[in-house]
């Protein structure tokens, strides 16, 4: 997820360009750029790293007009550096872009053979020479970018300006985000209303397909067959506070809120419905390569370890391979009996955690291949593996992993998809029948965060009580490790996570009236055992949080609250069992008045031992 801006007006562009792109930093932050009309020309300055190296080039190189575009990047095609940063440019345009275009590659293929030359590894600047292919002479820029994007596939919102037109911007959005703002004498673009807070209120939000013709003192909204549209004009309310959380009190809820775009974002691109098969370009090793593996390890650090949980489960069932997890901390102190091409998967959201990187690189001393399933582009866990499956979901603020973790477990789907269809455990109609199931999760996800209420009534009714349980069996046990960790690190009410058939050989002395018991039980093959979990844990007076399949009937009779999960496949369900955990521990903190976002103790990225 990156952040773009924009302003046409009478006013010198860089400071507001500067002050918007401040506001979006939360949105990437891994470089910077902006590109301003200076007389006739359109000068481009770009920095890597955080927003401040561009602010001290542009004050060292001042860069003067009042028409300009702004970009803070969060890489997801090609390393952070200062080619791959934004603005890019093409003979006729230069332009900004929010999103991830899926067939960036043939396109590009398509415009070299036509003479285009290219100087980063970005699917965005494939977007500038298609604008330029369409923006022949006679044409309006305004045609020419909405030909382009009727080509591409996938996400974007844009920004576009041309010195063959020098007082207009062209703004375009599909599957990304993209607001424009207005004064009497100066229009705004931007990925969040946040960006133009500052200077107006009166925004209007684009919508799936809109391009909007944007100048100082007009903004004409065409759809992508070039009709003129009409959208709601919205006077902002909100504090610039409540604004960079996109209204929402918490960067955490706003982060369990985005697990739809998420969840998909992670796997835009990397599927061929026809064949069945997901496509990991990045993964580095070749499918003889998979086909040799003979044993595979999940090594991470708490989400995450409980992600590679989840994994063991999926990979065992979908690839038939044996799966060892380890905790990082204890695998590189064990002299582990790692075998020369046994494949090593570290997952990791920051790519930058101590312990998982010495696991990682004590694997590859003894001759294992590592994949790392990474959300930081060019992190130094991403630089060290020998392949990359990147969780496309954008910088994750809150402490508190909520969307990276179903964005991990989304692309252990598609990584246990692909080995299976490389080793054969899965024929093509099988592959076909997962990508239904998974291209349909993020709408499940989207009901199950439409019942937020539910959510927040239980919370009301427990959020006193100083210890919980959390049960779970099968795929669904590190399910209530991790609702357990959720719980303990933002509300500091200790949690236990336990397999739920493991409750008679102790913890089961720990049970009484005080004790919220939250039982995951999805309705699959061991639905009835975790019935006589349930039961016992009744019997002896405990609350019961049941987390049941949607239908269920029985449990509603005995648990004192029930939450039910919308139907999918068994080995699909720990991503929807997810979401109302996190919402409880998120609701149960906040009515215990916690710092959600910055719990004590606690560090966003442990870059120690
Ligand atoms: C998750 O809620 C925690 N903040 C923490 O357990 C985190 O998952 C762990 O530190 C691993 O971090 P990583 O994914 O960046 O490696």
């Amino acid at each position: 997820m990156c952040g773009i801006v924009g302003y046409v007006g009478e006013q010198e562009a860089v400071p507001i360009l500067i002050g918007g792109l401040a506001k979006l930093e939360y949105r990437g932050y891994d470089s910077a750029g902006v590109a301003v009309l200076q007389g006739e020309k359109i000068e481009v300055r770009r920095s890597v790293g955080k927003l401040a190296n561009l602010q001290k080039s542009l004050k060292e190189k001042e860069l003067n007009g009042t028409v300009g575009i702004g970009h803070t990047r969060w890489a997801t095609h090609g390393k952070p550096s200062e080619q791959n940063a934004h603005p890019h440019r093409s003979e006729g345009c230069v332009l900004v872009h929010n999103g991830i275009i899926e067939n960036y590659q043939p396109l590009k293929q398509q415009l070299e053979n036509e003479g285009y030359k290219f100087h980063s590894e970005t699917d965005t600047e494939v977007v500038a020479h298609l604008i330029d292919k369409y923006f022949q002479p006679g044409v309006k820029l305004a045609e020419a970018v909405r030909a382009a994007t009727k080509d591409v596939r996938g996400s974007y919102a844009l920004a576009v300006i041309s010195e063959r037109e020098p007082g207009t911007m062209i703004a375009a959005r599909a599957g990304c985000p993209l607001v424009v703002g207005t004064t009497a004498t100066a229009s705004f673009v931007a990925s969040d209303v946040m960006a133009m807070l500052a200077h107006t209120r009166d925004v209007t939000y684009l919508e799936e397909g809109d391009l909007a013709v944007v100048t100082a003192t007009d903004i004409h909204l065409i759809d992508i067959e070039g009709r003129p549209v009409k959208r709601k004009l919205t006077k902002i309310t909100w504090d610039a506070s409540a604004a960079e959380k996109g209204g929402f009190p918490h960067f955490m809820l706003k982060e369990i809120h985005e697990q739809p775009q998420t969840i998909l974002d992670t796997m835009r691109g990397r599927y061929s419905y026809d064949t069945g098969e997901a496509d990991l370009p990045d993964i580095g090793l070749t499918p003889k390569e998979f086909a040799a593996v003979g044993r595979i390890w999940i090594v991470a650090c708490g989400t995450s370890w409980h992600a590679g949980l989840v994994g063991k489960y999926l990979l065992e069932e979908m690839v038939r391979t044996p799966v060892q997890v380890d905790i990082a901390s204890e695998f590189r102190y064990r002299d582990p009996l790692v075998e020369k091409d046994d494949l090593f998967i570290t997952i990791s959201q920051s790519g930058e955690t101590a312990d998982t990187l010495a696991a990682a690189r004590e694997a590859k001393e003894k001759g294992a291949r590592v994949v790392s399933i990474v959300n930081v582009v060019g992190s130094t866990l991403a630089r060290e593996s020998d392949g990359v499956l990147y969780t496309h979901c954008g910088p994750e603020i809150g402490v508190a992993s909520t969307k990276a973790f179903t964005a991990q477990l989304t692309a252990l789907y598609m990584l246990a998809l692909h080995l299976g269809r490389v080793r054969g455990t899965l024929a093509v109609a099988d592959g076909k029948a997962w990508l239904d199931r998974l291209v349909r999760l993020p709408v499940l996800v989207e009901q199950v965060l439409g019942r937020e209420a539910e959510i927040v009534a239980i919370a009301k009714r427990y959020y006193k009580k100083r210890n919980f349980l959390f049960l779970g069996r099968g795929i669904n046990y590190p399910i209530a490790l991790e609702g357990a960790l959720k719980l303990k690190e933002v509300s500091y009410i200790h949690a236990e996570g336990y397999a739920a058939g493991e409750m008679k050989h102790g913890p089961i002395a720990l049970i009484d009236k005080e004790m919220p018991v939250v039982v995951l039980a999805p309705k699959d093959r061991l639905y009835e055992k975790t019935v006589s979990n349930l039961m016992e844990v009744k019997a002896r007076h405990a609350p019961v949080i049941a987390f049941v399949a949607e239908g269920e009937r029985e449990l509603g009779k005995i648990a004192d609250a029930v939450f039910t999960i919308p139907d999918t496949h068994p080995l699909l369900s720990p991503i929807l069992f997810t979401i109302p955990l996190q919402l409880l521990a998120y609701h149960v903190a906040v009515l215990r008045g916690a710092d959600v976002d910055q719990p004590r103790n606690l560090a966003k990225s442990v870059t120690v031992e």
